[in-house]
């Protein structure tokens, strides 16, 4: 009985010394403070302050890499885009309106059939329709503002001058939309705006040529083959369409409760 109330105490002395010594030594872990919000204050606005927006634009909201990115494959890669851009006019199969590189960069967001780069054509169209969605309208819907602010990222990412101007004020909705990018989504359709499966799949209204017509999809899959398609693309690879260009990570980024909204609203579509 001795032994084990000395047992007891140290073991108890052990704890508070550690409690103690845990409390005083090691700097506690605070939680950060919440990113202030967004403001779009355009009349202070600088040019690099325009171009980093760009890039957020481009890896975010955008969903420029969704296509954009070394894996798929299926769209050119954009770091020399601002460079290229000079280039594309003087192509004998321009069929465009712009007449400078920055005219071009935002005719292929805007319009992008009006110049198809070699090989990235719709199948079947002998490159004269691209795949690339209008980027101002529908899910991605970029305002005229960003727009610019990604033709300055890709200007100066080639290196090249950065010559779109500085908005003179912007429309305060857009900073409301960007205050809770990370909130649920409430409807199937939302979800399908929210992670850019419209990009490349029709579905919802929207016309993406990348992947297979998912409007009819739920009259020949059921439910355990649609989820796994959202989670684990490449366990099936759907006919003619080509593996590893479905974003792999949806499994780490969609809530679950927006993949079930998905795979109800895919399974419901014959
Ligand atoms: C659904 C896939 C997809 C998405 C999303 C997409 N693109 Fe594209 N983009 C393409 C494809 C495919 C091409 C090549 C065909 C063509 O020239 O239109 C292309 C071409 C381009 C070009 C012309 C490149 C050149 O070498 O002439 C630019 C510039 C461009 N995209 C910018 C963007 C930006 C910026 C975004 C995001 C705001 C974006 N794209 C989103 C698929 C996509
Ligand atoms: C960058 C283009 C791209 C995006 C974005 C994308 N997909 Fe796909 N998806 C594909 C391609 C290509 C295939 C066909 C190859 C394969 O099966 O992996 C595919 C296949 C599928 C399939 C299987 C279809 C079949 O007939 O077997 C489902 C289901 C699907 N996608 C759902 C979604 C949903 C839901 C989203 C959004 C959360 C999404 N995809 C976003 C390109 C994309």
């Amino acid at each position: 009985m001795k032994t084990f109330l000395k047992v007891v105490i140290f073991s108890l002395a052990v704890i508070i010394f550690y409690a103690f010594y845990a409390g005083s030594m090691i700097p506690q872990v605070k939680p950060a403070p919440p990113p202030a919000e967004a403001k779009l204050d355009m009349g202070s606005l600088t040019m690099e302050q325009f171009i980093q927006m760009g890039d957020e634009i481009f890896h975010g909201k955008g969903t420029c890499e969704l296509c954009h990115n070394p894996v798929g494959g299926r769209a050119p890669l954009l770091d020399q885009a601002g460079k290229v851009a000079e280039e594309r006019l003087k192509d004998s199969r321009y069929k465009g309106k712009a007449k400078t590189g920055e005219e071009y960069l935002r005719e292929s967001m805007v319009e992008p059939s009006a110049f198809v780069v070699v090989g990235f054509g719709v199948t079947g169209t002998n490159d004269t329709q691209s795949p690339m969605p209008n980027v101002s309208t529908g899910a991605i819907g970029l305002k005229g503002f960003e727009v610019d602010a990604v033709i300055a990222y890709l200007q100066q990412k080639a290196g090249v001058t950065v010559t779109v101007q500085l908005p003179k004020e912007a429309p305060s909705a857009a900073a409301k939309e960007e205050a809770h990018p990370a909130a649920p989504a409430k409807t199937a359709e939302e979800v399908v705006n929210k992670y850019g499966c419209g990009a490349c799949h029709k579905i919802a209204g929207q016309q993406g040529a990348l992947g297979p017509d998912l409007t009819k999809i739920g009259a020949k899959k059921n439910k355990d083959y649609l989820r796994r398609g959202i989670l684990n693309p490449n366990a099936d690879i759907a006919p003619g369409f080509p593996a590893g260009m479905m974003p792999p990570d949806y499994g780490t980024k969609i809530l679950a409760g927006e993949v079930e909204m998905l795979v109800d609203y895919m399974a419901k579509s014959k």
